[in-house]
């Protein structure tokens, strides 16, 4: 059964889509079978992997309001093993909709429950919200991952977040965890990134997840090209660090790595 991980803060522009993108994409190409699901109506992770929103009719809108079974939602991408369910601007929607519907907290995780045995992990992608279709994906979710930008504030609204997860731990999902706290776009030169990492692995300890995503602008570049980190540029910092989340989350699973080396990935070029 796949392990479904909700990538959320609500913070706004923390690296949520980034992580989420190109986390599946590592998963992908490790050889272990991914959907990304976008629960955003930005659609940031749906354009990230080259699926342009306007042309998408059929998504996580469908799935939140139960029209059509969750096969029918999801669609293949150019990188290995990663599919995805996509997202486009109806899904804003959703939101006032859902409010007045039956079980409208676990209408994703239903939705979800017939493919869960076809992944090895589910990653969604979740809008810079605490609303309805947030708490749709936390409900679903295994496990949280919370990404932290290594800047001031870093940890505003983070209890927030923490009390949230609370409840629906709580009253709605018992099973949900928290996968970690990731450190994002640290930055080598600004000694305050350096205060953040230690001000939040003190506050945090071991949730921290070691690995630390750096600032590196071919990540910034990548959506652009429609592609995940992997594809745009296998060699650049940003893809190790990736790649090394996604073996850190492995070995915290208890999983090894299938293949481990014998196998390395080409990326195309481009
Ligand atoms: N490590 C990084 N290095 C450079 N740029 C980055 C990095 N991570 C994210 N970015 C860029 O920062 C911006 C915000 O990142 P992203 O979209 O992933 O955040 P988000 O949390 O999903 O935002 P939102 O809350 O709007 O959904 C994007 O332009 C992205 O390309
Ligand atoms: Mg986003």
């Amino acid at each position: 059964m796949g392990k479904i991980i909700a990538i959320a803060n609500q913070k706004g522009g923390v690296g949520k889509t980034t992580t989420a993108i190109n986390l599946s994409a590592s998963f992908g190409v490790l050889e272990y079978k991914t959907l990304l699901v976008d629960a955003d109506p930005q659609a940031n992770a749906t354009s990230g992997v080259g699926i342009e929103p306007t042309t998408v009719e059929r998504g996580t809108y469908e799935a939140l309001i139960g029209e059509g079974d969750a096969r029918s939602l999801i669609v293949g991408t150019d990188t290995p093993n990663l599919d995805l369910m996509p997202a486009h601007i109806d899904l804003v929607g959703a939101e006032i909709e859902l409010i007045s519907t039956e079980e409208r907290e676990h209408r994703l995780a239903q939705a979800l429950a017939p493919v869960v045995d076809e992944y090895d992990f589910i990653i969604i992608d979740c809008s810079p919200s605490l609303g309805l279709i947030t708490v749709n994906s936390l409900a679903a979710a295994d496990a949280v991952l919370i990404p932290v930008q290594c800047e001031y504030f870093a940890l505003e609204g983070l209890g927030k977040l923490l009390n949230t997860i609370k409840i629906v731990q709580d009253q709605i999902n018992p099973r949900l965890s928290i996968e970690g706290i990731l450190l994002t776009m640290y930055d080598t030169r600004l000694r305050l990134a350096n205060q953040v990492v230690d001000e939040v692995r003190t506050h945090f300890q071991d949730l921290v997840l070691n690995t630390i995503i750096h600032r590196n602008t071919r990540l910034g570049e990548a959506p652009s090209y429609g592609e995940s980190i992997i594809m745009h540029d296998a060699s650049s910092k940003g893809s190790v660090n990736y790649l090394n989340l996604a073996r850190e989350l492995l070995q915290r699973n208890n999983l090894t790595q299938i293949d481990a080396g014998s196998k390395p990935f080409q990326a195309p070029n481009n």
